[in-house]
């Protein structure tokens, strides 16, 4: 998500790992991520790379139905 932009000692491409709590909320007042631009938890997780490329990873193997479920669970759906 390098936007290079440096903000004090946090370079281009670190970000603060956001709280999954009330994406929900987020959901309701706009897009995901730290500039709104995933519509949805799927969008949002494909975003992610760098450190987080192994979670994706995981979350690309997952059953459609499992993943469904995931994004159910994070959405407060
Ligand atoms: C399957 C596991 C994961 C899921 C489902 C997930 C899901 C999400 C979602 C939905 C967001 C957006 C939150 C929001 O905008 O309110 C997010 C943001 C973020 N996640 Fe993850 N995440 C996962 C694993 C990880 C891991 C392992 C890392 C780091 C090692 C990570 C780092 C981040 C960071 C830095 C952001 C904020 C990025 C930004 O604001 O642009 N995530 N994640």
């Amino acid at each position: 998500m390098d936007d290079g932009i440096r903000e004090g000692a946090a370079g281009p491409g670190v970000w603060r790992t956001a709280p999954l709590w009330d994406v929900a909320g987020s959901l309701k007042i706009g897009g995901l991520l730290h500039d709104g631009r995933a519509r949805d938890v799927a969008e949002a997780v494909e975003w992610h790379d760098g450190e987080a490329r192994a979670a994706r990873a995981r979350f690309r193997d997952l059953s459609a139905q499992d993943k469904a479920a995931l994004v159910a669970f994070i959405s407060g759906l």
